[in-house]
């Protein structure tokens, strides 16, 4: 973990070696909360190392759940459905969207009140979303303008809900699956576009009653869940870093070991594959539902992207490093129908514009997206983090791109989701 006010970032000559990144933040989440309220106890291998995830766990022990966390193993003993305990104490989410979301919808099914709070980003970051389907289960909810952080909630008997939902969220779904499993009878999701499916996944694997057909969930309420062991695959979205830092570094070969691979989460291989990045991906064995493999990566000449609304979901996560690497394609990145990503941990189509402004590259700025035009120099400078982790970790892949130094300020938030990110930078950067 990173903790000065500014980190400069030299010019890397190539990228090479063989490393892992640290276990999936979205599955270890979902793990331990749905370990949480199943019966007896789960034990997560390679757990997320990540400052969102260690939020979710001390929600979880306010709560009166038992957790063992070693390293990256982690022991829950659930305490069964509907039997969290009333905390003495608000949950803190700090900046974890996905422990206020996804737990909201946990604890509507729960007799008791509490209340979340967060940091000044998590503050600012809608709840409204899940708000209004969580009402219509039947939970008691309050919020700051009816949208933001506090919320509290009071939970109870819960009436099963057929829900439409107006915008692709793995993180609205979740919650809804979360309560769903509360209410007695079945509640179903449509979806607009498919979004992440992991919860689906772990959910079934703890024998939940759930199916999915098309873009719609079916969850069956009311049933016990079964805890049972699990091993996180590393995540994709912190190797996405290194792949673009390999592709866009001059005469690199890096591996990449055990990183999952789930089609609604790696649009970003798939995409780049498409545009001529050379990527070989080595399915391995899967151990439980997620599937999982090496990436081979090798500096390639990428055409250029064209991203909309079928692609967001999928990459949504990816983009302000994907923006950054625009600069090195042959045509530019265009990304449209994105405008989740103003509500994200910072507003980031405004963030990633500013920074690739300060380092001398154009884009266009839309409201739902941005255009970064292709073959532009990064020159050196200073870039703002905006307190979000994937915008300081993307711009200090520009730095490995740039002709001079690029220095960030207030770099330290990487641990949100990524602790060992510049250190791990570090071993595979040649300069
Ligand atoms: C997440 C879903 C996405 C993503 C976030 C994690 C999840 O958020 O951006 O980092 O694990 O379900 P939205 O559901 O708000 O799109």
């Amino acid at each position: 973990m990173i903790d000065v006010d500014s980190l400069e970032i030299t010019p890397a000559t190539r990228i090479l070696g063989e490393m892992s990144v640290p276990g999936d933040k979205a599955i270890s989440h979902r793990l331990a909360m749905i370990g949480g309220i199943a019966e007896g106890t789960t034990l997560i291998r390679n757990f997320a190392e990540s400052a969102d995830c260690a939020s979710t766990i001390e929600c979880l022990r306010r709560l009166s759940v038992p957790i063992h966390h070693a390293g990256t193993t982690v022991t829950v003993e659930g305490r069964g459905l509907g039997a969290l305990r009333e905390p003495s104490q608000e949950l803190d989410a700090r900046n974890s969207g996905s422990t206020v979301r996804f737990m909201a919808g946990l604890i509507s099914g729960c007799e008791f009140e509490s209340t979340f709070v967060g940091d000044s980003s998590l503050s600012r970051r809608p709840m409204k979303r899940i708000i209004d389907p969580l009402r219509r289960f039947g939970a008691t909810i309050e919020a700051r303008e009816d949208n933001y952080l506090p919320l509290k909630i009071r939970g109870g008997l819960l009436t099963p809900l057929d829900f439409t939902m107006s915008i692709a969220s793995a993180q609205l779904k979740s919650a809804v699956l979360f309560a769903g499993l509360h209410a007695r009878g079945r509640t179903t999701v449509h979806e607009p576009i498919p979004s992440r499916n992991h919860t689906e996944l772990a959910l079934k694997e703890f024998g939940a009653r759930i199916q999915t057909r098309e873009n719609t969930i079916e969850i069956e309420g009311g049933h016990p869940l079964q805890g049972k062991e699990f091993r996180v695959p590393g995540d994709v979205s912190s190797a996405a870093f290194f792949i673009i830092a390999a592709l866009g570094v001059p005469n690199s070969r890096l591996r990449l070991t055990n990183v999952g691979l789930n089609p609604t989460r790696s649009g970003l291989i798939h995409l780049l594959k498409q545009a001529q990045a050379k990527i070989t991906a080595i399915p391995a064995s899967i151990s439980g539902s997620e599937p999982a493999g090496d990436l081979v990566i090798e500096s390639s000449d990428v055409d250029g992207l064209d991203i909309g609304r079928d692609w967001i979901p999928s990459v949504i996560d990816e983009i302000p490093v994907l923006a950054v690497f625009a600069t090195k394609t042959q045509h530019g990145i265009r990304i449209r129908d994105a405008a989740e990503l103003r509500v994200k941990e910072s507003d980031r189509i405004h963030s990633i514009a500013t920074n690739l402004r300060a380092l001398g590259v154009r884009s266009e700025e839309y409201p739902d997206g941005l255009f970064v035009p292709g073959r532009q120099i990064l020159r050196g400078g200073t870039v703002d983090s905006f307190g979000d982790h994937r915008i300081a970790m993307a711009f200090a892949i520009a730095g490995l791109f740039a002709e001079d130094s690029v220095v960030i300020k207030n770099p330290g938030c990487a641990a949100v989701s990524f602790p060992s990110f510049y250190e791990l930078l570090d071993l595979v950067k040649q300069t």
